[in-house]
């Protein structure tokens, strides 16, 4: 018998499970949910509304998420290593911390977040490195009701100050740097640069890390350690944990849409628990003992998931990693897999595709006879990079699960149970118990059937669907709620084949995955039309060997300060000031106009076709404003 009684184990169980999913939402789930903690019970399972974005689950009832993810694992397996820690440079030494030690430590600095009037329903702002204490600060915020906004550490200061000032955070937590391979960013620097502008901040707590000179400021930031022995000198060191309703909001997490700024998606308490874990222990078929290893940042939604929420609500074992997988050279997974006898690795396709170009040496006489399941996400998984994670690193031997998901989404949707339900490479698969896609086409008629494709939707709530975007519930209704009616859009294209398997084909709206990573065309644009030569740009993808997608923009420029190249360098400083590095494009062609239809609208398939280098087959320009413009690009093509 499983630890875990809703642990599917066979593709009947599967079948089974799905059918009551569908056919008694409410039954099936209320099953599930009694395998949590509860401080009070639901008043009723769902309700629900997509007309008006609206989505209740478990609602009434009370909890708090950290007891979930450590107090009861306290109880049962204290010794068990709920993190364990592998730090950039392979010479220093790793971490490991216990439930006792993590449930200790969280409580501690728990305490230390209410000395400072942090209190529930606060907003707290997390920017760190992928060290301990980051996980710390998450839990902790949950421990007392706090609402965490983790952000990636490769954005920019004014991106920062955008989602603390959406946000109104009142509290800051980060280092003073973090490594990444052979560099250090200056977390605290970028930091101090975004707070400028946001007068919501009162407090800065700074965990020291890389121990780089850092401006402390009187009054408003004080250092991690201080702050934890303080909390000593008080004597008590248990925090009770906060009681929450089960729509409480537990964290908001920023990500690009095709239009505008970037949206704070949030995900309330209990239906975001229920479904990081239900969907960790199945997706993965987690046994206990086993260490699992996503290789994700924290600041993004699959860290949250399945690094923290998912493994630590199911008693797992976490590996967290500072560093990235070519330093100090392209063996390092590779190294980790075997010094902690992995069980499970769940990475991007990017980094397979990367590590792949290193060829065979980096994987001589590697021992990976541990491994026992392979996992992907972020993007969709050429053959060639499914193969060769298939055979290089699973021997054949790993199932490997396609995971489809979004940051609205909270946890995977569409995905094959590792070992128990068939893989088809490149395809996601079939969708977990409680999610009921639908293809629809262009005028939003459901298209039946299998061997067929379109965009796709789902029709019905699962407990981990975005509850609303922060501050802004329209913008949540018309983002994903209004294209389709009653219907929740996911912005992907898809295909079902003939056994009724879904493959996600990619974006069909102006929203770019770069390595794994959400960037909005919009978002792009507006930042390289912040420098001040640059009177106009389009923005849009073409593939990529490694990162799946590259951004390929095409400016239009009047400077005249040095060469081109130098031009090229001052915009990509640009981009990397207002968003951050992870946004540079990987092309900049200037051009003297942008192809636009007589109402001024940019025609961006063709600008895509340039791009993609498919200049023979344009389509009609003749409704151009200026058909000669084509030309011209298609020339200067870079
Ligand atoms: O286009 C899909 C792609 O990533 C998008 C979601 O990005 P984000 O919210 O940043 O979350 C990424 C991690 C869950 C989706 O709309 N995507 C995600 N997983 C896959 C994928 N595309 C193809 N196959 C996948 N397995």
């Amino acid at each position: 018998m499983s630890k875990y009684p809703y642990q599917i184990s066979s593709f009947e169980d599967y079948q089974r499970q799905y059918k009551k999913s569908v056919e008694n939402p409410e039954e099936f789930w209320a099953e599930i949910a009694t395998n949590f903690q509860w401080k009070q019970p639901w008043n009723n399972v769902l309700k629900w509304d997509f007309r008006s974005a609206k989505t209740e689950w478990f609602s009434g009832a009370k909890l708090n998420i950290t007891e979930n993810c450590l107090d009861r694992h306290v109880l049962t397996q204290p010794d068990t290593p709920a993190i364990i820690w592998e730090p950039n440079n392979p010479e220093d030494h790793h971490r490991v911390l216990t439930y006792r030690e993590l449930h200790f430590k969280v409580m501690q600095f728990a305490n230390a977040l209410k000395n400072h009037g942090v209190k529930k329903g606060d907003r707290v702002c997390i920017y760190m490195g992928m060290i301990p204490e980051l996980a710390i600060a998450v839990l902790a915020c949950a421990r007392i009701g706090a609402i965490h906004s983790v952000i990636f550490g490769g954005f920019s200061a004014q991106s920062i100050a955008d989602r603390i000032q959406d946000a109104q955070a009142s509290a800051v937590i980060t280092c003073d740097g973090a490594f990444r391979g052979n560099k250090s960013i200056p977390l605290k620097e970028v930091i101090d640069d975004a707070l400028m502008s946001c007068p919501s901040v009162k407090t800065v707590i700074v965990c020291t890390h890389t121990r780089t000179p850092v401006s402390m400021i009187k009054g408003r930031d004080f250092w991690w350690e201080d702050e934890i022995k303080k909390v000593e000198t008080q004597g008590n060191p248990y925090c009770e944990a906060e009681s929450m309703d089960a729509e409480d909001e537990l964290f908001i997490l920023y990500t690009s849409g095709s239009t505008g700024k970037p949206k704070g998606v949030v995900h309330s308490t209990a239906g975001y628990m229920v479904w990081a874990n239900y969907t960790f222990v199945n997706v993965f078929q987690y046994q206990p003992g086993q260490v699992h290893f996503c290789t994700a940042d924290i600041g993004w939604i699959t860290g949250h998931s399945y690094i923290i929420y998912g493994p630590l609500s199911a008693g797992a074992t976490s590996l967290m990693f500072e560093g990235i997988p070519t330093y100090p050279d392209a063996g390092r997974f590779w190294d980790i897999i075997e010094k902690y006898k992995l069980e499970i690795l769940y990475t991007a396709p990017t980094a397979i595709r990367s590590l792949m170009g290193f060829g065979d040496e980096p994987l001589k006489n590697r021992d990976f006879s541990n491994l026992k399941v392979l996992g992907t996400v972020g993007e969709p998984i050429n053959e060639e990079a499914w193969n060769w994670y298939n055979e290089k690193i699973g021997h054949n031997n790993c199932p490997i699960v396609d995971t489809w998901w979004q940051t609205e989404t909270g946890g995977v949707l569409i995905s094959n149970l590792a070992g128990v339900t068939p893989a088809k490479p490149t395809f996601a698969t079939y969708p977990l118990p409680g999610v009921q896609p639908v293809l629809v086409d262009e005028n939003g008629n459901e298209i039946l059937g299998n061997g067929v494709s379109g965009n796709l939707c789902i029709k019905f709530p699962w407990p981990g669907i975005i509850r609303t975007t922060y501050g802004d519930h329209e913008r949540c209704r018309t983002t994903y709620f209004s294209a389709y009616d009653n219907l929740y859009f996911t912005g992907d294209g898809c295909l079902r084949d003939e056994d009724g398997m879904y493959r996600i084909t990619g974006r069909v709206d102006d929203v770019l995955n770069v390595s794994g990573h959400r960037i909005g065309t919009a978002e792009v644009e507006n930042a390289i039309n912040m420098h001040a030569g640059v009177v106009e740009s389009a923005v849009v993808g073409y593939p990529h060997d490694i990162k799946g997608q590259g951004i390929y923009a095409y400016v239009i420029y009047t400077g005249t300060h040095g060469d081109v190249n130098l031009t090229r360098q001052d915009i990509l400083a640009t981009v990397s000031r207002v968003i951050g590095p992870i946004a540079k494009p990987d092309k900049i062609q200037f051009v003297s106009g942008l192809p636009k239809t007589r109402s001024g609208k940019i025609m961006r398939r063709i600008l895509r076709k340039i791009a993609e280098g498919e200049i023979g087959n344009l389509g009609d320009t003749s409704t151009l404003l200026d058909p000669m413009i084509v030309d011209e690009i298609k020339e200067g093509r870079l």
